[in-house]
């Protein structure tokens, strides 16, 4: 993608089978990264860095930070970018089971604090490291539900609340950090293109209200992930890059 900016660098990237991670994965790949994808999806194999882990649970982000720290010994970058969510996600507030609503932020939220706490831990020893958090436009600003009506489900308020979370965290964390030569900062996608699960109604109703007309391709995610894990943005840390073809610049 860039080439050699992420040379010599060990990067994690959590989810990297996803829509938007399997662009991440392999740009960080074709900028020079060694790259370990963890995504439950995968079938485990630590010799290329694939590995299956629940990063969900203590025990799986445990598990991961051993394996990557026996074969790597370091770990320059992380991306957290994997998704996991109830069945039930999509609900509208009505209908949101308070269980359903703790999971999800257990799921989504406290998981990316933990696997945050531990390869922090060992990037203040490195004394250097960069972390990469997705969020959304939806943990910056308020939904324009009129897109959801024929959607079959709508954007959860836990989205709004663990996104919007997960910007201020990484501000926190930011500034935390920073004498330790670590820099935190978010990528904020608008809604990215999914023909397999996006009715063409959403698709035309939301392409409309976007200034650049359209939903994101899901590979223009990625080359600002791969910017802020590099040197290029040394002097970048706390901020929330939006990449919404200007959904929130309206
Ligand atoms: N798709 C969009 O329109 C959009 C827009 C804004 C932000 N985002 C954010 O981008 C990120 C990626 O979204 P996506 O649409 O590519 O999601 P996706 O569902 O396509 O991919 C998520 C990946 O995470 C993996 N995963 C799920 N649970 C896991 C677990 N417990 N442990 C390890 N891996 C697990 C899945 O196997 C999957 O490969 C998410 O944080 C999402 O909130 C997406």
């Amino acid at each position: 993608m860039f080439t050699s900016i992420l040379k010599d660098k060990v990067i994690l990237i959590t989810g990297g089978n996803g829509l938007i991670g399997k662009h991440i994965v392999q740009g960080a790949k074709s900028s020079g990264a060694t790259v370990v994808n963890v995504d439950i999806g995968n079938r485990h194999n630590e010799e290329n860095g694939e590995l299956n882990f629940d990063i969900t649970t203590e025990s799986g982000i445990q598990q991961l930070i051993d394996t990557v720290m026996s074969k790597y010994g370091r770990i320059d970058g992380l991306v957290n970018n994997a998704y996991p969510r109830t069945a039930d996600w999509g609900n509208k507030v009505e209908d949101i089971k308070f269980e359903s609503w703790q999971k999800n932020i257990d799921l989504q939220m406290n998981s990316i604090f933990l696997l945050c706490q531990k390869t922090l831990d060992i990037m203040k020893a490195q004394n250097s490291g960069s972390i990469v958090n997705i969020a959304s436009i939806y943990g910056v600003v308020g939904n324009d539900f009129t897109l959801y009506e024929e959607y079959g489900g709508t954007s959860p308020a836990a989205y709004a609340a663990i996104k919007g979370g997960l910007i201020n965290l990484t501000r926190y964390l930011a500034s935390y950090y920073g004498k330790y030569n670590i820099r935190l900062n978010c990528v904020s996608p608008g809604g990215v293109l999914d023909e397999k699960q996006q009715k063409a109604s959403f698709i035309e109703n939301y392409s409309k209200k976007s200034p650049l007309k359209r939903l994101a391709n899901p590979e223009e995610i990625a080359p600002s992930v791969i910017f802020l894990l590099s040197d290029l943005a040394s002097y970048i840390t706390g901020h929330n890059l939006m990449v919404d073809g200007g959904w929130t610049a309206i």
